[in-house]
């Protein structure tokens, strides 16, 4: 059961935080691109971007549910790096939904009625994205490394 559960969870990291790691970085630069493009081809790119985000962070609530499962099982749930991990796990989920999401909706919102995007507003989107990236991929270290555990290799 422990194994089944553990193929899930990483498929699940896979599946759901891939697209979004890949679909969030491209967002900023192809938001920028859009006035030199031809405009409503290049917003309809910028919004495939946002919906592939919004849709696989979805998904992605499968993983910690799926970790914290295999946690049970395995009865690791008390280990520090496991409650490290939970921890980042929230604070990643929580940049994605306060400051990434809705700062994409807000450029498209502008981009839909040809405003123009300011660079400042895309380079601190693209930071919201690069701390979301970081944290989740501390996150994997921490699940492989697992510091202070005697269990396993
Ligand atoms: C609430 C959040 C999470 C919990 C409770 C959790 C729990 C777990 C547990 C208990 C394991 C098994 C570790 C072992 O074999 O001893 C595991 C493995 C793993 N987790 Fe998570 N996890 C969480 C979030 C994540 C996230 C966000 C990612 C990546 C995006 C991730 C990626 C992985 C990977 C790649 C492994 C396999 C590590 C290995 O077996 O070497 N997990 N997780």
């Amino acid at each position: 059961m422990t194994k089944i559960l553990l193929t899930l969870h990483v498929l699940a990291a896979i599946v759901a935080v891939g697209p979004v790691t890949v679909a969030a970085s491209m967002f900023p630069p192809a938001a920028r691109r859009v006035p030199a493009r031809d405009g409503a081809v290049a917003v309809g790119t910028v919004r495939l971007l946002h919906r592939i985000c919004r849709v696989y962070a979805t998904i992605g609530v499968s993983v910690p549910v799926l970790g914290l499962a295999t946690a049970l099982a395995m009865g690791v749930l008390g280990s520090g790096w496991l409650i490290t991990s939970v921890a980042l796990t929230a604070a990643a989920a929580g940049v994605l939904i306060a400051f990434v999401l809705p700062r994409q909706e807000e450029l498209l919102e502008r981009l839909d009625v040809e405003k123009p995007v300011e660079h400042a507003t895309t380079v601190r989107l693209a930071m919201f994205t690069g701390i979301f990236n970081l944290l989740w991929a501390t996150v994997t270290v921490l699940m492989i490394v697992r510091p202070g555990s005697t269990t396993g290799a």
